[in-house]
């Protein structure tokens, strides 16, 4: 623990404050504040929390500079490249990888939870069919926690680690049921059981397309780049959907209401919603003649309009996860047969963008969704579905972090102040 201090003048009074520096494994250092309103009368200000760390945590860790991405201390491209997403899983929700006897008993379990009770079916029914899925995956989530009594108690930290882990693994496991079911429901088809013969995400794969009779056709080729997507949207730091998840961890509130409003905050095209949101864009831009028209489009101050796939809060250089997904991209090009048209629009969006100075300046680069779309439309993903994908990929993480939020013996509820420029007190 470091001694050392921050010390801060205030101009007004000439008063000095010293703040302890916390030092981290990696990355910037933190000046512990909490005490800061105590000690000044003052609060701090950080419009979208740009410079403020919201808690201790050692699942992931972004150096936005270096373009670096690592789930406890496993680098990205390594996990992507020689590791399935259920490995990625256990490393996230159990602290480590697992070995060959581990994998064997974590896929059983999660292959034993992967079906969703049978009365859950009303749920599907009572939305109407274009119900987005995303708000039936959400509402299906929440719905778990009515089956599931024993985990409620679970939200005041009276668990021990099996039971955490069998939380864990039953949402692990079932929200890729709840997802198919709900794209069943959207396209009017029956409900297909999980299969338990298959893999994760060939199991996933079969439960979106197969017919009533079990006729499926999934190439492996298919079932690789979609288990690697999960594996790359697995877990993010303390982005604004796992933020969400840890504030309504803080209240006490059990983990299936945590991740349900999760899902709710990645919805939004700023975060979760964007993979949808490039598709359209590309589609909209709809030839590589338009790109430039576009790029002005999105620099223009006054104008609202964003390059979606573009810039992130942390990366300030490629987007680690994007990098792997372009390879990903133009390696199934001819297999699965990627709309080349609009890879193309996206590289040449990507190329005049590289070279521009409100890009270059600003730091935006392509990131996670830029090239995940294009991915998911070749492996017949219907677009209300992306947002959905992101989802599968990224509870394993979600869940992570709130069970280390339910492990820490400090947590308080997340209560945040604000700059109060309202009317002063109205005389009646
Ligand atoms: C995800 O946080 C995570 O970790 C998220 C995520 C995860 O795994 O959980 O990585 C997943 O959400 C990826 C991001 C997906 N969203 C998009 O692709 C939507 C388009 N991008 C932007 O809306 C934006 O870049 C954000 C939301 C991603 C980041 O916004 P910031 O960090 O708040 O940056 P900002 O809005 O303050 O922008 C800084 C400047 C502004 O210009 P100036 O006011 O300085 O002149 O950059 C400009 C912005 O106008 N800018 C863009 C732009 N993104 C930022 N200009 C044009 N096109 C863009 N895409």
């Amino acid at each position: 623990m470091s001694k050392d201090t921050i010390t801060l003048t205030d101009s007004r009074s000439g008063k000095k404050y010293d703040f302890p520096i916390l030092d981290a494994t990696l990355g910037p250092s933190v000046v512990d504040i909490s005490t800061f309103y105590k000690d000044t009368g003052l609060f701090t200000f950080d419009r979208g929390y740009t410079s403020t760390a919201s808690c201790r945590s050692k699942i992931t860790y972004i150096d936005g500079d270096k373009g670096q991405l690592m789930y406890r201390g496993y680098d990205i491209s390594y996990l992507a490249k020689e590791k399935n997403f259920v490995e990625v899983c256990h490393l996230l929700t159990r602290k480590k990888l697992p070995n060959e006897k581990e994998y064997e008993k974590y896929n059983a379990e999660l292959k034993q939870f992967s079906y969703i009770r049978e009365n859950m079916k009303a749920l599907f029914d009572a939305f109407p069919e274009k119900a987005h899925p995303m708000a039936i995956l959400s509402a299906g989530v929440m719905a778990l926690s009515t089956f599931y009594f024993e985990d409620l108690q679970c939200a005041q930290g009276k668990c021990d680690v099996e039971h955490y882990n069998r939380i864990a693994t039953r949402i692990v496991a079932k929200i890729p049921s709840i997802a198919a079911y709900s794209y069943r429901h959207f396209m009017g088809l029956p409900i297909i059981y999980p299969d338990l013969k298959k893999g994760f995400v060939e199991n996933f794969l079969f439960m979106l397309r197969a017919l009533p009779y079990g006729y499926c056709d999934i190439k492996p080729i298919e079932v690789k780049a979609l288990d690697a997507i999960f594996t790359l949207h697995a877990d993010h730091e303390q982005n604004a959907s796992t933020t969400t998840v840890r504030n309504v961890g803080s209240t006490n509130a059990h983990p299936y209401a945590a991740i349900s409003a999760g899902i709710c905050a990645l919805w939004g095209s700023a975060h979760g919603g964007a993979n949808e949101a490039v598709m359209r864009q590309l589609r909209m831009i709809g030839s590589v003649d338009n790109v430039e028209k576009y790029i002005e489009k999105a620099k223009a101050k006054d104008d609202p309009f964003r390059l979606m796939g573009f810039g992130h809060r942390v990366y300030k250089n490629f987007d680690p996860r994007a990098k792997v997904l372009k390879k990903i991209c133009n390696e199934l090009i001819d297999e699965i047969g990627i709309n080349s048209e609009l890879v193309e629009i996206a590289h040449k969006v990507e190329k005049i963008a590289l070279k521009d100075e409100y890009f270059v300046k600003r730091g935006l680069y392509p990131n996670v969704d830029f090239y995940s779309g294009l991915i998911l439309e070749a492996l017949k993903i219907p677009i209300d579905m992306f947002a959905v994908m992101f989802v599968i990929g990224r509870t394993p993480g979600w869940i992570a972090q709130w069970m280390e939020l339910k492990e820490q013996p400090d947590v308080k509820i997340a209560r945040p102040r604000q700059l109060y420029l309202g009317p002063k007190p109205i005389d009646i």
